[in-house]
């Protein structure tokens, strides 16, 4: 018996995971983006790989060094990530997207530094491509996993979005939350499934958070809804 002969959870599953935020240019020295730290995603693309996973991440802008053991693809924008994503979707397994995408971007990006000729300045902005609706719409085989970050109602948004994208899975947070949210290294999620089962974790830090939803895809993915 050695280390190599030994079974791990995910072995042979092939999961691909966006992390951090979207950067959308408005000229060469601007882009408008958010909060995210990209710690979520990251957290679980190393339990994930731990666990036997292949894992692919795909990453916005983040101060974080990727795990060695992880194939990792740099992106800025909304369109570049879209394009990453489903570039690897058919050879997917179970997709987890944390990443925090913008939803608009600037309709016209300025080939050269916009200068400060009016008082009030308006940008026209236009809807990004939802990645996940996307690939819930394209779902063949792959297993499914959103996350939701409100500031309220957070059931009611998180499940709407569990149907409307068509997702397995989705881990909810309140980002208002102390401990919870951007740029922490704890967090607050409950889980919701399909069937409006939900588990609700206390704070623990992002890698356990990683775990437990890992924990929870290993199970869907024999077939056990735990
Ligand atoms: N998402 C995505 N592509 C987008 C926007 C969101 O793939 N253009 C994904 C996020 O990665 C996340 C899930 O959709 O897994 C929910 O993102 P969220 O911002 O909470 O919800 P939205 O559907 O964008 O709705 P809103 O921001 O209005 O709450
Ligand atoms: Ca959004």
């Amino acid at each position: 018996f050695s280390c190599r002969d030994r079974v791990l959870p995910l072995d042979g599953v092939n999961i691909l995971i966006t992390a951090g935020p979207t950067r959308e240019p408005v000229d060469p020295v601007r882009y408008f983006s958010n909060h995210s730290s990209g710690k979520m995603g990251y957290a679980i693309a190393e339990e994930a790989s731990l666990l036997g996973a292949k894992v692919t991440l795909i990453s916005g802008p983040t101060n974080l060094q990727p795990p060695q053991t992880v194939q990792t693809i740099f992106v800025e924008s909304a369109q570049q990530m879209y394009d990453e994503v489903m570039t690897h979707y058919p050879a997917t397994n179970v997709v987890i997207k944390s990443a925090a995408v913008a939803d608009y971007r600037p309709k016209k990006v300025s080939a050269t530094k916009m200068k400060k000729h009016v008082d009030t300045l308006n940008i026209e902005m236009e809807r990004t491509t939802d990645i996940l609706k996307e690939l819930g719409q394209n779902k063949t085989h792959q297993l499914l996993v959103g996350f939701a970050a409100e500031t309220n109602s957070v059931e009611e948004y998180a499940l709407k979005k569990l149907k409307a994208k068509n997702l397995d899975l989705i881990v909810a947070n309140n980002v208002t939350t102390e401990g919870a949210g951007f740029g922490t290294d704890t967090n607050i999620v409950t889980i919701y499934d399909r069937n409006e089962g939900k588990v609700e974790l206390p704070l623990m830090s992002k890698r356990e958070v990683a775990r437990k939803l890992l924990d929870r895809i290993t199970h869907l993915l024999k077939g056990v809804n735990l």
